[in-house]
């Protein structure tokens, strides 16, 4: 079957400055939809890219002494490395200084004037350079840009106009007509409002600055920054150079842009398109703002959030599950540094990665690593019922809520399958089946569920965080390439073929640990961490060489041991430290005899602080290495009592 073409679009991002975690938010909400239409089957067209001229640029140039096009290359280059670095999977790229654009800007300009909606006069009125907008005296509040609140500049010059006017009835009966076309339903409101308070024609050109394109008939006018912007759509969609293209991609989807610029996409593109007697987009939705501890991002209070230095610490997994989590598509949000580490912490490095270690783990230990057939297991237990049909239910609900694109909801339900997997694993007990014979069967239809519910919940996350559905994808043994794998396969149980050899466990997120200082104000509580079997734990948090230099460790040798009276796990210890002998407690009466310990030469450490343990005064403890089953004494042999280690 032939795919259904998706098209959807960010905005083009001025490279005035580099780009922060605000834009890098809005591309990772548009990768997801474009990663989702993917592996819902769609040919998928997703457009990103950097829109270059206007009076701003131009100005930012002068003020670091390069041209123009110098400033933006290097700043362009910088969005492109955020996106890759970010796995952005974007389809194009678009630079309003590329020669492909600029035939299309003047193509457009030279038809809609031919067509009598742009004429010459000139412009009074009031312009906003870091809006790039102009405004009537009666917008402007209190002297200032309504929309951002920086001064004003008055412009008196000959200019070009687009008669805004003349489709104001026609707009307002499209969005009438077409309900989707403006989203959410508050934003459309105010843009209802805004259109029904009257459109001045728009002035689309400009005479006192030379960076932009020119225009065709008059070539001491450049395109107003706007109209050469919007154009960008079509310029990538193939308007001239592409016309199978164009036909397949246009209308457009999904404009997706920040509500600040839902008026330009919902107003003066659509009119534009209008003139030219094109289709209108079929949706343009105005997300929220990302605000950072509450407050607005400015560069003047310094709490400018570099998306790539959070990528270089936390990767981009954990980055993109974030924003895609922690804010409601529509609604503004708060990035907090606290709530960021939570969120690793609880849901990516406990919820997911504990799953998946845990159930490799025990596949690992009890079959050899295989996944052995559930069938043989009859009649099904109701608690794998329970599992097995909110997977499935799951797989469906996500495709729905995408649909709407509620990405939040889709995201959280799997969030509820992967923690009904871990609360099965408490309730079935595989550690406890495993120890009978008799349960064989039934252990193995444990595990097979387990995994079944991680291949869907690998599917299922893969379009939010692309490098782990992939990396649980090869730990789970899967052969087939995951960029080959769909939304269908994720609906359907039963994708994994018995005999289906796993791979040992890789912590896919390590947790984050913080000096407690630094966590005490997060957000959300603690969660209880589920135990993880016998696997290396993640790395500690760093000590510097004096923190490890206070721990004072000497070799020791065991003089006496003896149990201690009703605690199974205790020995008492007598040790000889050269200068002195001491009283240890230690916990190794399950691994070690009284009888074997004597004459042991053992490290410890002699400046812990001492503990009363069973009323024993303990000064001191000895080093081993453990996991869930073994331990092992650190030695020293051949070493004299009280030599220092470390
Ligand atoms: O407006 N929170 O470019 P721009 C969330 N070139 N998103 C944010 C954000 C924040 N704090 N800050 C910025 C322009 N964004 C024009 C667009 S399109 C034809 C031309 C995102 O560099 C949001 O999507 O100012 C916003 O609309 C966009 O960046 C503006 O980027
Ligand atoms: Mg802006």
């Amino acid at each position: 079957m032939e795919k259904k073409p998706f098209f959807i679009s960010t905005p083009i991002y001025y490279p005035s400055d580099s780009l922060h975690i605000g834009h890098a938010y809005c591309t990772t909400l548009a990768d997801t939809i474009a990663r989702y239409k993917r592996l819902a089957g769609y040919d998928v067209f997703f457009l990103t890219g950097s829109d270059e001229h206007g009076q701003k640029i131009e100005r930012k140039a002068q003020e670091n002494g390069v041209t123009p096009l110098e400033y933006v290359d290097k700043i362009v280059a910088s969005f492109q490395n955020l996106w890759q670095k970010l796995n952005i999977s974007n389809d194009d790229f678009i630079r309003t200084t590329s020669a492909r654009h600029h035939a299309v800007v003047q193509d457009i300009f030279q038809k809609i004037y031919d067509k009598g909606d742009i004429y010459k006069s000139a412009y009074e009125g009031w312009y906003c350079t870091p809006c790039e907008t102009f405004w009537v005296e009666r917008q402007l509040n209190d002297g200032t840009c309504p929309d951002c609140g920086r001064p004003v500049e008055k412009v008196q010059e000959e200019s070009y106009f687009f008669r805004l006017s003349k489709y104001q009835d026609r707009l307002l009966q499209y969005i009438e007509d077409n309900p989707e076309f403006i989203q959410p339903v508050s934003r459309r409101n105010e843009m209802v409002n805004f259109i029904k308070g009257g459109l001045d024609d728009l002035c689309v050109s400009r005479t006192t600055f030379d960076w932009g394109i020119p225009v065709p008939f008059d070539p001491k006018h450049v395109v107003y920054v706007w109209f050469d912007a919007l154009t960008n759509y079509i310029t990538a969609a193939g308007y001239l150079d592409d016309k199978e293209k164009f036909s397949r991609y246009w209308p457009a989807d999904i404009h997706l842009v920040g509500k600040e610029i839902v008026r330009f996409h919902s107003i003066i593109w659509p009119i534009i398109l209008m003139a030219l007697g094109l289709e209108l987009p079929k949706m343009v939705y105005g997300h929220g703002w990302l605000v950072v501890e509450g407050d607005k991002m400015s560069k003047s209070k310094g709490n400018v959030i570099d998306p790539v230095a959070l990528i270089d610490e936390f990767g981009a997994d954990a980055i993109r599950y974030f924003l895609l989590r922690e804010i409601t598509l529509g609604m503004d949000g708060n990035f907090s540094r606290d709530a960021l580490i939570n969120r690793i912490n609880a849901d990516l490095a406990n919820d997911l990665g504990n799953l998946l270690h845990r159930t490799l783990n025990m596949i690992g230990r009890f079959n050899g690593g295989v996944i052995e057939s559930p069938d043989a297991c009859q009649p099904v237990d109701p608690i794998d019922e329970t599992l097995i049909s909110l997977a499935n239910n799951t797989a469906m609900e996500y495709e729905k809520l995408m649909e709407k694109m509620d990405l939040n909801g889709a995201i959280k339900s799997v969030w509820v399958l992967i923690s009904r997997a871990n609360k099965y694993i408490d309730e079935t007990g595989p550690w406890a089946l495993a120890k009978d014979p008799a349960k064989k069967e039934r252990l193995n239809t444990v595990l097979y569920n387990l995994v079944e519910t991680l291949r869907i919940v690998a599917i299922l996350i893969s379009p939010f965080v692309p490098l782990t559905g992939p990396k649980i994808w090869e730990q789970l043994g899967l052969g087939l390439p995951f960029a080959s794998t769909t939304l269908q396969d994720a609906q359907q149980w039963g994708g994994i073929p018995a005999g289906t050899v796993v791979s040992k466990p890789v912590p896919i997120f390590p947790r984050i640990e913080e000096k407690s200082d630094e966590i005490e104000a997060s957000a959300l509580p603690a969660k209880k961490q589920p135990k993880v079997e016998a696997s290396p734990a993640p790395v500690g948090p760093e000590v510097t060489i004096d923190e490890f230099a206070k721990m004072d460790f000497r070799v020791a040798k065991v003089l006496a041991a003896e149990k201690v009276k009703g605690a199974d796990k205790l020995l008492t210890l007598t040790v000889d430290l050269g200068s002195e002998q001491r009283t240890i407690v230690s916990g190794i009466a399950k691994h070690y005899t009284p009888e074997e310990l004597v004459g042991q030469t053992v490290v410890m450490i002699v400046n812990l602080k001492p503990a009363k343990i069973r009323g024993i005064e303990s000064r001191g403890m000895v080093l081993a290495a453990s996991n869930d089953e073994k331990l092992a004494l650190v030695t020293a042999s051949g070493m004299l009592p009280g030599s220092k280690v470390k």
